[in-house]
């Protein structure tokens, strides 16, 4: 994901005083009246988010009340994180008189079986505190998500991942060995019960990833391995190939990926392996685009942003994408040998420093993740999906052909670093991947403006489209709009287990919401027609109004997959 020459060139400027994300949890009175954001400040429909009221709790024991309070009120109850990444409405419990329970305050580790490797935390830990604590016992989370500012529980709930094929892979529900939920029950048990699901229990494959609809998740217990050491070095090679090594690449690397650059006609392969933990080298991972930003920095890329991006004639952005990725590929994305110079690859470093990284949650005054919504910069979309390895050269194959037919439409994803291909592994959870796969993120500019039309993000519809659609994709569940949910629980075939347990865990459902019943398709549909829904992404457009008529936009066929539906300006280039 990013952003401008501008704004890189603004990264290295500190300064004092202290901007970490804002509250995701706000009352307007004490812990009544209150709005549940994302780390964004918008959800894919711009609605915002109320609850009555929210708790804080700061063991399980209070977790325990929180729940047993909300079942004996027959309340819709969600969890909310301390940062909120997630895109959809998930952690929303709908109307207005819900109750938040927040897992901000259970952030702390239960315990480390250092004999068994074996580590219990409260699931509100963020990532890279997680992290540092195993590493500080001589462990490593073998995967984990690229960016460490997210909950244990949140990156659980929506299937997070990394990127591997190999052991059990990518994805972090791999590593859960156990896990504690907070379950309603009957008056007779208090109205809350504490549920432990060891290894072998049946359920956990329900529970570790949960999308936040069985209870709250209060300790999960994961499988660490000794620490070890990694060494990364990217590769950029033309694109000519890419299906075929694609099916090859993640076979050959531990924690390969792939970052692809349609427009440059580029991939930059990340050849990345374990290596004996006394090999040379103490190097970070500390990622250019997770790093703080200065705010009046920020303000002007966003500036600078909304010319490209409003403008039909693309080849303005097709060239500051160009100095972007220049400028990445120098500054080596921002990795470096030694915490603080990049000399050359390979990087070889310790898991911890290597895995994950979000220096933007510490940053210091005057400076911000680049997503704060407070700073009004950036404002990004995430479209992520994936789609099963023996299907996946095909796909992209006819993405080379829509990159063919319109390759300048493709900038804005490049200036953003490409689209990242990574490897998730087939999967015993039941919202899980059925097969091993490869996920597709792509990351870009988003309105701030509702219903705004972008001139070429038709290109992108036409991509998620033939991906659900063509190649079955299964959406990641804590990204996308609205649309890309519609009919995506079909694609699950252990999804009537997952069911099964929700009625026992949650009779009354109290834990669902109207977005959680209409992603798992339990009542309702996630798609809104309106006047610009597909603008939006909240629905395929069946009909001009869908799109942006006014303005020269209209509901045209894809490009490449006939049967997508897409918001076209004709004369666009
Ligand atoms: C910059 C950035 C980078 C990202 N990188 C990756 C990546 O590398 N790989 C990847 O797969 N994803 C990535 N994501 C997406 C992210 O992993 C998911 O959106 C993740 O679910 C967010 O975790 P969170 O802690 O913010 O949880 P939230 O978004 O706050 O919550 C997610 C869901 O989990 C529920 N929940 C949270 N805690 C509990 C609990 N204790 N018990 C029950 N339910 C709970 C919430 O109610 C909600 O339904 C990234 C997102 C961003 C913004
Ligand atoms: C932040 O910026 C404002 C003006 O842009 C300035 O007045 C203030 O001193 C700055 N604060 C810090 C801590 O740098
Ligand atoms: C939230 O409010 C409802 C009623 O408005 C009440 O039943 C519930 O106990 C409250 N929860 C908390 C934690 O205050
Ligand atoms: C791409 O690279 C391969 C070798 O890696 C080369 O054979 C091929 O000609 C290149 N294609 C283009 C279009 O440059
Ligand atoms: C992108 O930049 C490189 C130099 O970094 C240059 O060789 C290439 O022609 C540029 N491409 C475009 C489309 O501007
Ligand atoms: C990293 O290496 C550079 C030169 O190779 C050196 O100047 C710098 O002090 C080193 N930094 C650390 C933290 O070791």
């Amino acid at each position: 994901m990013v952003l401008t020459t501008l704004l890189l060139l603004g990264l290295l400027v500190g300064l004092a005083g202290s901007s970490p994300p804002p509250a995701t949890v706000v009352c307007a009175h004490g812990t009544f009246d209150c709005t549940v954001s994302n780390a964004y400040g918008s959800f894919p429909d711009r609605t915002v988010c109320r609850a009555a009221n929210a708790t804080f709790p700061r063991t399980e024991k209070e977790l325990v009340a929180a729940v047993a309070a909300a079942a004996a009120a027959k309340r819709k109850v969600k969890v909310a994180t301390k940062h909120y990444h997630s895109f959809p409405k998930l952690a929303c419990p709908g109307g207005s008189d819900g109750t938040i329970i927040s897992t901000e305050r259970l952030n702390r580790v239960v315990s480390i079986d250092v004999a068994k490797g074996l580590m219990t935390v409260e699931s509100g830990m963020v990532l890279r505190d997680l992290i540092k604590k195993a590493a500080a016992k001589g462990f490593a989370l073998p995967h984990s998500t690229y960016w460490s500012g997210l909950t244990i529980g949140g990156l659980l709930a929506t299937g997070a991942h990394g990127s591997s094929l190999w052991g059990k892979g990518g994805a972090v529900h791999e590593y859960v060995v156990g896990m504690r939920i907070v379950t309603p029950a009957p008056a007779s048990q208090g109205f809350a019960v504490v549920r432990e699901l060891s290894a072998d229990d049946p359920d956990l494959d329900a529970a570790k990833v949960s999308l936040g609809v069985l209870g709250v998740v209060s300790q999960v217990t994961l499988a660490l391995q000794p620490m070890f050491k990694r060494s990364v070095t990217f590769v950029t090679c033309n694109d000519s190939d890419l299906a075929e090594q694609a099916a090859k690449w993640g076979k050959l690397h531990e924690f390969a990926d792939m970052a692809w650059l349609p427009e440059q006609r580029k991939v930059i392969y990340r050849k990345d392996d374990r290596v004996a933990i006394t090999s040379a080298g103490d190097g970070l991972n500390d990622y250019l685009p997770f790093r703080p930003n200065p705010t009046a920095a920020l303000i002007t890329a966003r500036v600078t942003e909304e010319l490209l991006e409003k403008n039909i004639n693309a080849v303005a952005r097709c060239k500051a994408a160009n100095a972007t990725v220049s400028l990445f590929e120098r500054a080596a994305y921002g990795f470096t040998n030694n915490g603080s110079v990049f000399t050359g690859y390979p990087v070889v470093g310790f898991q911890h420093r290597m895995q994950a990284s979000g220096s933007c949650v510490d940053s210091p005054g005057n400076t911000s993740c680049s997503w704060d919504p407070r700073t009004r910069g950036i404002l990004l979309g995430n479209n992520g999906y994936s789609i099963t390895l023996s299907r996946a050269s095909a796909f992209i194959a006819d993405m080379q052909q829509l990159r063919d037919r319109k390759p300048l439409a493709f900038c804005g994803i490049d200036a953003k670093l490409g689209i990242l291909l990574r490897y998730v592994k087939a999967s015993s959870a039941y919202l899980g991947k059925e097969e091993d796969s490869i996920d597709f993120d792509i990351t870009y500019y988003r309105s701030f403006t509702k219903g705004e039309p972008n001139p070429h993000s038709d290109v992108l519809d036409e991509l998620q489209q033939m991906a659900l659609r063509k190649y079955g994709a299964m959406p990641h569940w804590g990204k996308n709009r609205n649309f890309a949910f519609e009919g995506a629980i079909d694609k699950y075939p252990k999804a009537s287990k997952f069911f099964e347990v929700k009625g026992r865990y949650d009779s009354d459902g109290i834990f669902s919401s109207e977005w959680s019943d209409q992603v798992l398709g339990i009542n309702g549909s996630p798609v809104i027609v309106e006047k610009r829904c597909a603008i939006e992404g909240l629905c395929v457009c069946s009909d001009d109004s869908h799109c942006a008529p006014e303005e020269g936009y209209y509901c045209q066929p894809g490009k490449v997959y006939t049967e997508a539906r897409v918001c076209s300006f004709e004369s666009a280039i």
